[in-house]
């Protein structure tokens, strides 16, 4: 397991640290704790704001070096304007970290008293602040044996310890548990994207998951026996060229009162390398294709997520592992399969191998658990970035309720979806004269037909797929994330989670 970086909570006016970072609002006012700095420097802070023209614009910084009058080095004084929601203050505890790391510190101190906190308590502010600039804290650097004297300059982990001065630091440092324990598990998401296909095939990435026992989790995995045992043609198909067998992986958390209680449930694409098979990809950027298991990494992340929170909630999460490669036992264009449900698939393309994996994974979680509801994740199609670009997810759904819940927990998270149709004609694009369907549509609305593919495979039960080819990986460095495996998605669905599906028991 990873060291994360180590928030603390003290009192305002604690100890300080050679680096402080104050916040001013967008009138340059200072909180009173910031204040006691100012007067002591003999308003160093003020003067400098005044002579670097600093507005208090949100997340806009300026360093005042060596002050007299205090033991601090350097004080950055970072600006608050128009911080609102939640979002907002994530963002700004990000940018905090982003600008205390640059400045290779091996601790510091953040004084969290803003002039007005907003809608929130003072302790929620400091939490959500705390939580943003962890989420910034993240790098994957396993890999790097040595690292330049360039590097060096840039290192991104030299923060060990932070401090957060806040007016409640006890009840900051309880409402921060809930939000470590899903940073957590967005940082096993962001982990298992990140990490090579040579080094995470889909034995690895179950012998991973079955780590998460410790955590409270119930785990089983079902090997390629089992899996043949279980007619899951479709996702075996996908695996049959390459050397290393597919796996599918139950994750069961019962935390709700009623062991009973039917559980929601979570379906991931855990494709661990896309090489499209016999209908192989080009050579330029194929090396993305290690992320191709990023609904998986989500869905794994989310499970620890709700383990780590303790959250009251039956929860199933399944993911469908498998390695796409060309061979000579690998799957044609053309073959005809047939799918644990009974429908028959026609391969047009093997490198619409995503919606196979997950045929079967979604008719066994329907069929095994009769779920409140089924949200499946894949990076599934390049059509849904011509689309929608890296910025939003594609939501394809078959109730307008669940939807709009799902749209709220976007915008409250920043992990956004816009909605996309699903439609009888759409629908009749991937009919098949030689099986029950081919797994490819026409030339347009390539994440539609994906999308129409799946449904066949879920009936009567609430679900939503979510196409997240663009925001699972390489999705653009952000205030709260700056690893290639965005880990997009863990908040989302925890949020979901909390908001609708813990109050209530049905
Ligand atoms: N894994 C890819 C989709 C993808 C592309 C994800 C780029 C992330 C970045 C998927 O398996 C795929 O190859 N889809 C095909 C489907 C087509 C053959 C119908 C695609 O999008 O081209
Ligand atoms: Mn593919
Ligand atoms: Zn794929």
């Amino acid at each position: 397991m990873r060291q994360l970086l180590d928030i603390q909570f003290v009192p305002l006016s604690g100890e300080a640290a050679p680096t402080v970072l104050v916040l001013a609002d967008d009138g340059v006012a200072f909180g009173s704790s910031a204040k006691r700095i100012d007067e002591r420097t003999k308003g160093s802070l003020s003067k400098a704001a005044g002579a670097a023209e600093f507005k208090g614009k949100a997340r806009s910084a300026i360093e005042v070096l060596a002050p007299a009058g205090i033991e601090a080095r350097r004080v950055i004084v970072m600006g608050t304007g128009g911080t609102k929601t939640e979002l907002d203050r994530l963002r700004l505890g990000g940018a905090a970290y982003g600008q205390i790391s640059a400045r290779k510190a091996e601790t510091a101190v953040l004084v969290a008293d803003p002039v007005d906190p907003g809608q929130v308590s003072e302790e929620v502010f400091a939490a959500d602040l705390a939580f943003g600039a962890l989420l910034r804290s993240y790098n994957f650097d396993k890999y790097r044996t040595k690292k330049s004297e360039a590097d060096e300059e840039e290192k991104h982990d030299g923060l060990r310890t932070l401090s957060i001065q806040c007016g409640k630091p006890d009840a900051a440092a309880k409402a921060f548990a809930s939000r470590r324990a899903t940073a957590e598990g967005v940082f096993l998401a962001r982990d298992l994207v990140n990490e090579p296909a040579n080094a995470l095939g889909p034995v690895e990435f179950a012998e991973r998951l079955s780590e998460l026992k410790s955590k409270g989790l119930t785990v089983e995995v079902l090997d390629d026996s089992d899996l043949k045992a279980m007619r899951m043609n479709a996702l075996l198909a996908v695996g049959q060229g390459s050397v290393r067998p597919p796996r599918v992986v139950v994750m069961q958390w019962n935390g709700a009162k009623s062991k009973r209680a039917k559980p929601v449930c979570f379906v991931g694409k855990g494709v661990c390398f896309d090489t499209g098979g016999i209908s192989i990809k080009p050579a330029g950027g194929m090396e993305d294709m290690k992320g191709d298991m990023g609904g998986a990494a989500c869905v794994a992340g989310l499970m620890l997520a709700l383990a780590k929170r303790n959250a009251a909630v039956n929860a199933v999460g399944i993911v469908g592992l498998a390695e796409n490669m060309p061979s000579g036992t690998a799957l044609r264009p053309g073959d005809i399969i047939t799918s644990m449900s009974g429908q028959t698939i026609e391969v047009l393309n093997t490198d619409a191998e995503g919606r196979l994996v997950l045929a079967d994974a979604l008719w066994y979680a329907s069929d095994r658990f009769k779920p409140r509801f089924i949200i499946d994740l894949a990076t599934l199609t390049g059509a849904i970035m011509v689309a929608l670009g890296k910025e939003y997810a594609g939501l394809f759904c078959n109730d307008d309720r669940f939807a709009k819940e799902l749209e709220a927990a976007g915008d409250a998270t920043g992990d956004k979806v816009w909605r996309m149709p699903l439609a009888k004609a759409y629908d009749r694009l991937i009919d098949s004269k030689n099986a029950d369907m081919k797994n490819i549509g026409g030339r347009y609305g390539g994440a539609i037909t994906g999308a129409q593919f799946l449904q066949r495979f879920v009936k009567d039960t609430p679900w939503a797929h979510l196409d997240i080819a663009g925001t699972a990986m390489d999705s653009g460095r952000t205030e709260i994330n700056q690893s290639w495996g965005s880990g997009w998605g863990v908040r989302l669905l925890d949020r979901l989670v909390a908001d609708n599906y813990e109050k209530v028991e049905k």
